[in-house]
C-alpha cells in the first residue's frame, strides 16, 4: 500500500488524493463522496454568495463526518464574506485559487485553519511558506480552469526543492500512473479536478461529462490570456468566439460581459456550444464515468502495481 504519511496525517485522510475545488461543481454531493472514500473533498465556492457556501458546508456535514475543505477563489466578489463564513462555521481546511492569498493568511492561521494555496510559481510557493501555510498545491498549465504558464512536470520538482512543507501535484493527473509520477517528482499527494467531473456523484451536466469522455489529447485551449486570467477549457463554439473577440482588441469590459454566466451554462446546464467547458488536458485519458469510490480505489491499486513493476528498475544490468 502506498502510504503518503505526512499529507494524510496533516489532513487526517486515508489516501493522498484531493478533489480540486471547482466553481459550480464542488458541491456537497461530490465533496462528501470524496471525503467518505478516503480523499479530501473540497467545496468550490467560486463566485457563489455566502449563503450558498454556508448551505453547502451544512449539507456536506450531514453526509460525511470526515474532513473536507473549502476552496476560496481570490477573484470572488464575495471573498471577504466567504472567509467570514469559514471562520463562523469552523471549517478546518482551506485551499485558495486564482492568486496570492497572503493578506488573508494571518487571520485564518490564528483561527487554526489549515491552509493549502494553489500556486503556479516557485516564488509564490516560497513567499506563502514564509507566511506559514501548511502545504502547497503546485498546479501546472495542463489543468482545467485558471492556469499558470509552467507544466506540472517542470514546476513540481522545482517547488519541491524550494519549500519544506508537503507539496501536492495538480494538473494533468487522472490515474495511477499520474499519482506515481507525482510521487516520483517529490509530491506528497495529488489534486485532481477533471477526473472527478466524470464521476457519478458530480452534478455536472451529462452532456459536459460526455464531452470530456469524447475529448482527445488536443481538445482543450487556453483563452483569456489578454485579460490576465488565462483559463483552460474544451475547445468549442464559445472559445472560438471568445478568441476572435480577444484578437479584435475588445476591451476588458466587453470580454468580461461576453464571458458572464458561461461556466454555469456549460457545466451545469449542458450548453456545450454557448457555455464554457473548463477541463484539463488529461480529458483525453478519461474514458468512463465511475463512482468516486471506484475512481480513488482504482488509482491507488494502479499506483501500487506500477510501483511494484518499477522495483525491477536497475541502472546497471
Ligand atoms: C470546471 C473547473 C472549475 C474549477 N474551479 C476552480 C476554482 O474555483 N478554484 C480553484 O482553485 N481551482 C479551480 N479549478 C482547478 C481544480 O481545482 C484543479 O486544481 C484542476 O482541475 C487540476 O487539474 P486537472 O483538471 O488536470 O485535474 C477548476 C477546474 C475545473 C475543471
Amino acid at each position: 500500500m502506498l502510504n503518503n504519511f505526512d499529507l494524510c496525517k496533516l489532513l487526517d485522510i486515508k489516501y493522498p488524493i484531493i478533489q480540486g475545488g471547482m466553481a459550480w461543481l464542488g458541491t456537497n454531493e461530490l465533496v462528501s463522496a470524496v471525503s467518505n472514500a478516503g480523499g479530501l473533498g473540497v467545496i468550490g465556492s467560486g463566485d457563489a454568495p455566502p449563503d450558498w457556501l454556508r448551505d453547502q458546508i451544512i449539507l456536506t456535514r450531514e453526509k460525511t463526518d470526515k474532513p473536507f475543505a473549502v476552496n476560496i477563489l481570490l477573484l470572488s466578489p464575495f471573498l471577504k464574506e466567504n472567509l467570514q463564513i469559514i471562520l463562523d462555521e469552523n471549517v478546518g481546511i482551506v485551499t485558495f485559487g486564482g492568486g496570492n492569498p497572503g493578506t488573508y493568511i494571518p487571520a485564518l492561521k490564528e483561527a487554526g485553519v489549515k491552509l493549502l494555496p494553489v500556486i503556479s510559481s516557485v516564488a509564490l510557493a516560497r513567499r506563502l511558506e514564509r507566511l506559514g501555510v501548511d502545504a502547497i498545491i503546485a498546479e501546472g498549465l495542463e489543468s482545467g480552469g485558471h492556469v499558470g504558464d509552467t507544466t506540472t512536470m517542470s514546476l513540481l520538482p522545482q517547488v519541491v526543492n524550494s519549500v519544506k512543507v508537503p507539496v501536492i501535484a495538480a494538473g494533468g493527473i487522472a490515474d495511477g500512473s499520474g499519482l506515481v509520477a507525482a510521487l516520483a517528482l517529490g509530491a506528497h499527494g495529488i489534486q485532481m479536478g477533471t477526473r472527478f467531473i466524470c464521476s457519478e456523484e458530480c452534478i455536472a451536466h451529462p452532456k459536459f461529462k460526455e464531452q470530456i469522455i469524447q475529448a482527445q489529447d488536443r481538445a482543450t485551449i487556453v483563452t483569456g490570456g489578454s485579460m490576465g486570467h488565462p483559463v483552460r477549457c474544451l475547445e468549442s463554439k464559445f472559445t472560438k468566439q471568445f478568441m476572435a473577440l480577444e484578437k479584435s482588441g475588445a476591451s476588458q469590459e466587453e470580454m468580461e460581459n461576453f464571458g458572464k454566466g458561461r461556466l454555469c451554462s456549460g457545466v451545469i446546464q449542458g450548453n456545450i456550444d454557448e457555455g464554457s467547458l473548463m477541463a484539463g488536458q488529461i480529458s483525453g485519458l478519461i474514458k468512463d464515468i465511475k463512482q468516486v469510490k471506484a475512481i480513488i480505489e482504482d488509482i491507488m491499486a494502479e499506483a501500487e502495481d506500477i510501483v511494484g513493476n518499477l522495483s525491477n528498475f536497475k541502472s546497471k544490468q
